[in-house]
């Protein structure tokens, strides 16, 4: 069995159409693998803890070797509970709208939480980061209003959105990435004929990926 982790970064719920895209990849998907399980995270109600004081000790004191204080200790193990939910996944949907340049921060606040020492990542004095997570698939599903690969940057914006998720991911060990990209959704004379094809290409990625 293969088990997916869908990681809906937008609020907007079935507004969203990151999270629509999503869905008609990972339907098609499931149609070729009904053995597939998908864990759906909506970060916006996932009531996340606040990354604070005792969880920024607790992390550096692990690369720095020393031990947890009890305030650390707790700290820690609601980040190894998060991180573990995300490290027991073989495949990774990420939706992902463009906010402001970047991504929402309810999945910046997500990655500080489990992007940790010893969990996604390891780091060698002589060599520098290696992932942990290697071999895992990750499909990025990509929206922004404004800025598309073919307007020009920055009147249209710049992306610090697909470039962070990817140097992210290739951090924690995840190399394979694929992109569906509905860009731009709101400067564009049709965008009812974009999103028709964001979805025929949504469904094409599917067929592509087969058995996974
Ligand atoms: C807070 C916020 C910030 C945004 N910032 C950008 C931006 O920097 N560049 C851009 O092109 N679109 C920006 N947008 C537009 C969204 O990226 C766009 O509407 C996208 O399609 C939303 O995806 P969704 O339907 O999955 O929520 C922003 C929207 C919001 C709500």
């Amino acid at each position: 069995m293969t088990k997916i982790l869908f990681i809906q970064a937008s609020p907007r719920g079935k507004e969203s159409h990151s999270i629509q895209l999503a869905q008609i990849y990972l339907d098609a998907l499931r149609a070729t693998n009904p053995d597939v399980e998908v864990d759906s995270l909506e970060l916006s109600t996932a009531g996340l803890p606040a990354f604070d004081g005792d969880k920024a000790a607790a992390k550096l004191n692990i690369m720095t070797g020393q031990a947890h204080d009890a305030g650390q200790k707790s700290a820690w193990n609601q980040i190894v509970e998060l991180a573990n939910r995300f490290i027991s996944a073989d495949r990774y949907v990420l939706a992902v709208p463009m906010w402001n340049g970047g991504v929402p921060y309810h999945l910046k606040q997500y990655i500080d939480l489990i992007h940790q020492p010893g969990l996604l990542f390891g780091l060698k004095p002589e060599s520098g980061y290696y992932g942990l997570l290697e071999g895992r698939h990750a499909t990025l599903v990509l929206t922004s209003g404004a800025y598309a690969q073919h307007l020009p940057s920055p009147a249209f914006g710049e992306d610090h959105h697909s470039t962070y998720l990817r140097s992210w991911l290739n951090q924690a060990g995840i190399t394979a990435i694929d992109e569906l990209r509905f860009q731009p959704t709101l400067l564009t004379a049709d965008p009812k004929g974009d999103l028709a094809q964001a979805k025929v290409a949504a469904r094409q990625l599917a067929a592509l990926h087969g058995r996974v």
